[in-house]
C-alpha cells in the first residue's frame, strides 16, 4: 500500500539505479525520483523502470531528472520526504575507501546544498564512501538534526557476514543471525557475541579460525567485489540495504537495524557517526538501541570512533 511518500535518489549509477528499481518494486511510495549528472541517464533509467510496472505489479512512479553541478534540476525533486544520496566515485582494484574522500567530499557537499534547499524535512540516507566521513559532512552542511542524516553501512556489512556464516555453516541464510558495527572501514566491528546459527551461539557451530576468517572476509567484504569487477563496486547488497532503510522510514515502521548515526553517550561514546543499531522511523533515528557487548567488542568500537572521528573533523574543511 503506498505510503503517499516521496524519494529521491542522488546518483544513477549501478547503486543509485538499483536502489531506485528496489525503492519502485516495494510499491510503497507515489514517487521515486533518480537523478544523474549525465544527461538522459536518469530520463532513460525511469522509461525503462516505468515500463517494467504491468510486469512487476507496481504502481510507483519513476521520475528521471538530470541535474546540473549549479543545482539545476533539484527543484524538480522538490518536498521529498527521504533523500538517498549515491553520488559520488566508487573505489578501484587496490584502492581503499578513504582515497576516495576528497573526490566525494566535494560532490556530497554540492549534493547536501541542493537537498537543504529544496528538501528541508527530509530524511537524508548516505552511501557515499568514505560512508561514516560523508554522512557526518552531509549532517553538517545541511545543517539537519542529527537524526535526519543516516549512513547506510551496517545493514550491508551484517548481510555479508551473515551469507559468509551461512555458507560456512551450510544453513538457509534466514537461520543466522549477524551483527557488525563501528565504522564502514578498517575499523568495522563484527560483533561475534551477538551471532546466531538456528539460535545457537555462533562460537558452537562453527571454528574459533573460521569465525576469525569470517570476520576478515566481512571486513574486506567490499573490496573483495571490487577486485574481481575491476570497474566500479558492490551495488546488489548495498542498494538492498539502502532501500530497507528508506522503507523503514517511509513506513515508520520502528525496525531496528544497524546504521551509521549519529553517537552522543552510548556505549561511553559522544559527538561521532558510528555504526551502531538504531530504531528507524518517519524522522530518521528514534533512538540508539545499546546492547551488550564483550570487552573485546566494546574496545574495537571505542578504536572505531576515534578513528572516525578525527577523519569526520578533517571533512567539515573538504
Ligand atoms: C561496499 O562496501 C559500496 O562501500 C560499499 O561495497
Amino acid at each position: 500500500m503506498s505510503t503517499g511518500k516521496t524519494v529521491t535518489v542522488v546518483g544513477a549509477g549501478f547503486y543509485g539505479s538499483t536502489t531506485a528499481q528496489r525503492l519502485a518494486e516495494y510499491d510503497v511510495f507515489d514517487t521515486v525520483y533518480l537523478t544523474d549528472i549525465i544527461e538522459g541517464r536518469p530520463e532513460g533509467l525511469a522509461l525503462d523502470l516505468n515500463q517494467s510496472r504491468p510486469i512487476e505489479g507496481f504502481e510507483t512512479k519513476v521520475v528521471g531528472v538530470t541535474t546540473g553541478t549549479d543545482g539545476s534540476g533539484y527543484e524538480k525533486t522538490a518536498g521529498s520526504d527521504i533523500v538517498v544520496i549515491t553520488a559520488g566515485l566508487p573505489r578501484k582494484p587496490g584502492m581503499s575507501r578513504m582515497d576516495l574522500i576528497e573526490t566525494n567530499a566535494k560532490i556530497v557537499r554540492q549534493v547536501a546544498e541542493q537537498v537543504a534547499k529544496h528538501s528541508p524535512e527530509a530524511v537524508v540516507i548516505v552511501v557515499s564512501n568514505p560512508l561514516d566521513e560523508m554522512t557526518a559532512l552531509a549532517a553538517n552542511v545541511t545543517g539537519f538534526p542529527k537524526q535526519r542524516v543516516i549512513g547506510q553501512a551496517g545493514m550491508l556489512d551484517t548481510a555479508r557476514f551473515t551469507n559468509f556464516v551461512a555458507e560456512a555453516a551450510g544453513v538457509e541464510v534466514a537461520a543466522v543471525t549477524t551483527l557488525t558495527l563501528g565504522s564502514h572501514g578498517d575499523t568495522m566491528v563484527p560483533v561475534p557475541s551477538a551471532c546466531t546459527v538456528n539460535g545457537r551461539p555462533l562460537s558452537e557451530v562453527l571454528e574459533a579460525a573460521t569465525i576469525d576468517e569470517l570476520v576478515d572476509r566481512t571486513r574486506n567484504g567490499g573490496a573483495e567485489v571490487v577486485a574481481l569487477l575491476k570497474t566500479g563496486s558492490a551495488f546488489y547488497a548495498p542498494s538492498a540495504a539502502a532501500a530497507r532503510m528508506a522503507k523503514a522510514v517511509a513506513e515508520d515502521s520502528g525496525v531496528v537495524m544497524p546504521v551509521c548515526t549519529w553517537v552522543d553517550g552510548q556505549y561511553g561514546i559522544s559527538g561521532v557517526y558510528l555504526g551502531v543499531e538504531a530504531e528507524l522511523g518517519a524522522g530518521g533515528v528514534r533512538r540508539v538501541v545499546e546492547r551488550d557487548l564483550s570487552d573485546s567488542e566494546r574496545a574495537g568500537l571505542v578504536e572505531a570512533a576515534e578513528a572516525v572521528r578525527a577523519k569526520q573533523a578533517d571533512v567539515a574543511n573538504l
